[in-house]
């Protein structure tokens, strides 16, 4: 009998040792950074991105026509996120901040600035998911630690 509670008591400890991982393996830890092997964060950043961004950065990251070129107002237009555009020209940390904090020019612009709206997690997200859409070379291309100026 007690080698019987002794199995019965290490079956229950492995059980909910077990229970305890799956949750933890479950749970969104708040991204610092991006990460495009991790499908949860890709997953979503497409949903922060057709939510928030899509509408003038276009649903297949297009950007809208004439896009490098001044509109009637003297704003431009928003640009593509897709490899044609000049996104992957900027580190992860600067575009983070241009997305949390603003393009901090002076010129009028209609990019609206996303702190307060998005959490860190869900810039972190959004720029993941961008990123998943570039291919391979655009990727390497991309500088890590500074911002190259816009060609
Ligand atoms: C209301 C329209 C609008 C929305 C919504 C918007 N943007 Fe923009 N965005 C712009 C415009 C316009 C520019 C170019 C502004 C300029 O250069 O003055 C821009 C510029 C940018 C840039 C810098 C240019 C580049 O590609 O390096 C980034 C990064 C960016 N947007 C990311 C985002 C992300 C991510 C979202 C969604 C979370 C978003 N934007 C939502 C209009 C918008």
């Amino acid at each position: 009998m007690t080698q019987f509670k002794i199995i019965v008591g290490v079956f229950l400890v492995a059980a909910v040792a077990g229970i305890a991982a799956w949750y933890g393996l479950q749970r969104d830890v708040p991204a610092t950074t991006t990460d495009i092997t991790n499908p949860r964060l890709v997953a979503h950043g497409q949903k922060i991105y057709a939510e928030n961004c899509a509408l003038c950065h276009g649903v297949n990251l297009e950007g809208q026509p004439r896009w490098d070129r001044m509109k009637p107002d003297g704003k431009l237009p928003a640009p593509p996120h897709d490899p044609s555009g000049h996104t992957w020209h900027h580190s992860d940390q600067r575009l983070f901040l241009i997305i949390k904090e603003g393009l901090a020019t002076e010129e009028a612009t209609d990019m609206p600035i996303f702190g307060g709206v998005l959490s860190d997690h869900d810039i972190w997200a959004v720029l993941t998911f961008i990123k998943s859409t570039w291919p391979e070379d655009i990727r390497r291309r991309q500088p890590i630690f500074r911002s190259v100026p816009a060609s």
